[in-house]
């Protein structure tokens, strides 16, 4: 058996961990795995996961900042990260009855439970404030509900408001979520407290979270919630957290100047209409309208400089030109928690997903299409493509092997599941039986979008741990079957 990254030259080369090419070298144990769980199968190894916690965590801790970081659980299904996050020390973000109910179930609690959903329904607004558990309000109309739920069970909710519209270079943010942030003043000094129509919401944090990955963004907002969080205090409602959500970037890629060649070299197959690097020649975002190449790559924006930690210390260390102090210095004068929830980021190097070659054709184009027993849904995001060259598990290797250029399909009965919109040039033809390993895909690639069209089933996710040296099949556990 040998292993081979695909595009050994003019790739996007992945960032990967010892653990992931450890298994690439174990074919044997791969095709046991994909034997045993089917194909694909996600693979998480719990060790990246812990380290990514500690990261976090440090970066709080030495800021003598209070803190709390969430696990945004929507990045991924599993419910052995819910569990994992738990047992760091950290809570857990939860956004349906669902997510909610199952980490109450895995030992979640008051303290690291926060529900955090764009539509509440009732049963689950009556689950969170049976746990005590802070809710994040959107609109008015949850307030209301919340507030009467609360009523009836006789408590008082403890929620936090979700605050949007912020100011950035005196334009005004856009979002479809939470409060105008001019809205907040007036709207709680007239309806939240004693005599009031929501006496039974118990208002104690702000929450934000953009879309986009600008720090500057992100500090501005921070900067905005703690002056409101004064007002706030000034009026009789003493803030204790701001929340700022997730987005903090990822990065993927080892190197910076493939990342610049590929976006140059896809622009130039665009306008050279050759579908010389994608499949039909999909643009990925671009597009010529009359002879001028238009459109932007629409996709995650696989290399970062800044990311992770970074990413955090930037917005933290942030003061804007209003204030003599910085975010860190200022969350601490007014003694507020801060809280993250991170998803992605969370995850990064947690994951990969290795399936198994089907069948090898040709199409009409002479294009080799390698089919995968896996489908588009199976490895989805809101981004066009994932950027990333697949490593390939080889069973039989001659050294005679031809360089061959191939497009990896799904499943599915749409002409468009091609699994990846990049060309990827191999050392050989895959047979039949061999593996194909997509690299960290643990954050919302491998199934936020899952589908069981064809009634296919959906697939395993199975959970390790990094530290046993020569791993076989029992060291793995299928995340179906873990419990508090
Ligand atoms: C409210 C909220 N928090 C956290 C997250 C997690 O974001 P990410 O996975 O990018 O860190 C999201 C993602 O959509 C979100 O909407």
């Amino acid at each position: 058996m040998k292993y081979f990254k695909g595009n050994a030259t003019d790739g996007l080369t992945p960032i990967t961990s010892a653990w992931m090419h450890n298994l690439f070298k174990d074919g044997e144990l791969l095709n046991q795995l994909i034997a045993q769980y089917g194909s694909p199968v996600n693979l998480h190894n719990l060790s990246s996961f812990e380290k990514n916690i500690e990261k976090y965590k440090n970066v709080f801790e030495s800021r003598g900042l209070r803190h709390q970081i969430y696990y945004a659980r929507k990045a991924n299904k599993s419910r052995g990260l819910v569990k994992h996050a738990l047992e760091s020390g950290i809570g857990v973000d939860t956004a349906s009855y669902k997510e909610l109910l199952q980490s109450l179930e895995l030992g979640g609690d008051s303290q690291s439970l926060v529900l955090t959903s764009a539509i509440k329904t009732t049963n689950q607004i009556e689950l969170a404030l049976q746990n005590k558990i802070t809710i994040i309000l959107d609109n008015s109309d949850e307030c209301n509900l919340i507030n009467s739920i609360a009523k009836k069970l006789g408590i008082k909710a403890d929620v936090g408001i979700r605050v949007s519209g912020f100011y950035v270079n005196k334009q005004k943010l856009y979002s479809r979520f939470g409060f105008d942030i001019d809205e907040v003043i007036p709207f709680t000094i007239k309806h939240v407290g004693k005599d009031k129509e929501l006496a039974n919401l118990n208002l104690t944090g702000l929450h934000f979270h953009l879309d986009g990955y600008s720090t500057e963004q992100r500090a501005l907002a921070l900067s905005s919630c703690i002056s409101l969080a004064n007002q706030l205090k000034h009026n009789g409602y003493p803030i204790t957290f701001i929340d700022m959500g997730g987005g903090i970037l990822m990065n993927y890629l080892a190197h910076e100047q493939e990342w610049i060649d590929f976006d140059y070299k896809l622009r130039e197959s665009v306008q050279n209409e050759d579908a010389s690097i994608t499949f039909n020649g999909t643009g990925l975002g671009y597009e010529m309208v009359d002879g001028k190449l238009n459109g932007k790559l629409n996709t995650y924006p696989f290399f970062n400089s800044i990311y992770g930690v970074d990413f955090l210390n930037e917005i933290l260390d942030y003061r804007d030109s209003n204030n003599d102090m910085n975010n860190t210095d200022r969350l601490k004068s007014e003694n507020i928690e801060i809280r993250i929830e991170p998803g992605r980021s969370l995850l990064n190097q947690t994951g990969i997903t290795a399936a198994k070659v089907a069948h090898r054709k040709k199409d009409s184009k002479g294009q080799w299409l390698v089919g995968l027993e896996m489908n588009m849904s199976q490895m989805m995001s809101s981004s066009a493509d994932f950027l990333l060259d697949p490593y390939i598990v080889y069973h039989n290797f001659p050294e005679d092997s031809d360089e061959v250029q191939v497009y990896f399909t799904g499943a599915y009965c749409l002409e468009r599941d091609v699994l990846l919109k990049r060309k990827i040039t191999l050392p050989k033809l895959p047979e039949r039986g061999d593996i194909v390993m997509f690299i960290n895909t643990a954050g919302y690639m491998m199934h936020f979008f899952e589908t069981e069209a064809h009634l296919f089933e959906l697939s395993k996710n199975i959970m390790f741990k990094e530290n046993s040296p020569n791993l076989n099949d029992l060291d793995f556990i299928e995340d179906s079957l873990i419990t508090k």
